[in-house]
């Protein structure tokens, strides 16, 4: 299978084009299919090529019921150690940040010193009841997501997330092309294949954390209305607070303080609900109601899209153990997402054309249509 790609991402500018192949000689008897990637970057003039290389095994060793995965559970279980794993692991993040020149120091300070804590009180509801598993700790933050430093810290770990996916990258633009440009791609190409011709006119990016998925989807999609939302309201307001920067105080996306798992929107109101990077964070169950609840809100035609860690991900079922375990530390649902058959998830949900992609190697695109 293969695809041809020219997206539209930035103020309408083509800045990325590539192709997706699946190589299916190697998909033979215990070989694991390759797939390869090839992104040509038109702004740089560059080509950027990648081989997305699925492993040998269904998911890492290092996660559900295995020996290993147990092991690592009951370090991480053990509090002194947790409390050193946490520190370790926010080091590891801070530093190779900085050394792929990510001034995650700077941005922080920014977004703390600036006004953004006015911004909170005209999103937050503040009837919202927040679902248990949000009220963990988590991130090595003890607030979880609901505080200001990981609001303020959240873009530069967005950042950090995208250089660590293509490694070889010269720039965050270069990764970006290929781990945004690709998702992109890949929900254009579904929506085109599946809609039978209806426009991408309204979007909903659930978990939308301080925007940055947001911002891509609007560029991607410019002539649609896009709707943000999360369950912080701190990362809601950096999310409205960067949009009003970014276009002379005016805000031109709608940011919703609430719960992907029961929007309250109406039915039927949406052409495509994409969730990014969300899934790992959450348990089965809230995945299963995200599933169910962007049924709801598609219309006939309209396209799921979701994008997070692949299990079949060669370079993540090879992370070195002291890795591994550092970044179990901090997810306390990595092992359910792992675990959840999410494409089956889908399908019994009621979704059509479940379709997935490795689009990048660490993360893939999971899309699907609204039955008509
Ligand atoms: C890693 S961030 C998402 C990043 C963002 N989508 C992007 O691609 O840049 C995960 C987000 O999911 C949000 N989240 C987790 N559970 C949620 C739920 N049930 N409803 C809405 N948002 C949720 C968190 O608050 C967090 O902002």
């Amino acid at each position: 299978m293969a695809f041809s790609t020219t997206s539209k991402l930035n103020s309408g500018n083509t800045w990325a084009t590539g192709s997706i192949h699946h190589d299916s000689r190697t998909h033979r008897g215990s070989a694991p299919p390759r797939i390869r990637i090839a992104a040509a970057a038109q702004s740089s003039g560059g080509r950027v090529t990648a081989d997305f290389e699925e492993g040998q095994l269904e998911r890492p060793k290092w996660t559900g019921e295995t020996p290993l995965s147990r092991l690592v559970g009951a370090l991480i279980s053990f509090k002194p150690l947790y409390s050193v794993m946490k520190l370790g692991a926010r080091q590891v993040l801070i530093s190779t940040a900085e050394k792929t020149s990510i001034p995650w120091r700077d941005m922080t300070k920014e977004i703390l010193e600036s006004d953004v804590y006015k911004e909170k009180d005209s999103i937050e509801d503040t009837s919202l009841v927040y679902p248990d598993y949000y009220l963990n700790p988590f991130h090595a933050y003890d607030e979880g997501n609901l505080s200001w430093l990981a609001a303020a810290e959240a873009e530069a770990a967005t950042m950090s997330m995208v250089r660590r996916a293509i490694p070889h990258a010269s720039s965050l633009e270069e990764a970006n092309q290929i781990v945004r440009g690709n998702w992109l791609q890949a929900i254009e190409n579904h929506h085109l294949k599946h809609s039978g011709g209806t426009r991408i006119g309204e979007i909903l990016d659930i978990g939308c954390s301080v925007g940055v998925s947001t911002r891509f989807l609007a560029e991607r999609f410019a002539s649609a209305k896009v709707t943000g939302l999360d369950l912080s309201p701190y990362f809601l307001a950096v999310a409205q607070h960067n949009e009003k920067k970014r276009n002379a105080g005016e805000n031109r996306m709608r940011w919703i303080h609430g719960n992907g798992e029961n929007t309250g929107l109406p039915s039927n109101s949406f052409d495509l609900v994409s969730i990014a990077y969300v899934f790992h964070e959450c348990p089965e169950r809230a995945i299963k109601n995200m599933v169910e609840e962007g049924l709801r809100l598609l219309r006939p035609g309209g396209t799921f899209a979701v994008t997070d860690n692949s299990p079949k991900s060669k370079i993540l079922q090879e992370l070195s153990p002291v890795l591994f375990t550092l970044m179990k530390s901090t997810e306390p649902f990595l092992d359910e997402y792992y675990l959840t058959d999410l494409e089956g998830v889908m399908k019994r949900a009621g979704f059509a054309n479940v379709h997935t992609l490795l689009t990048d190697p660490r993360h893939r695109t999971v899309t699907a249509t609204a039955p008509f």
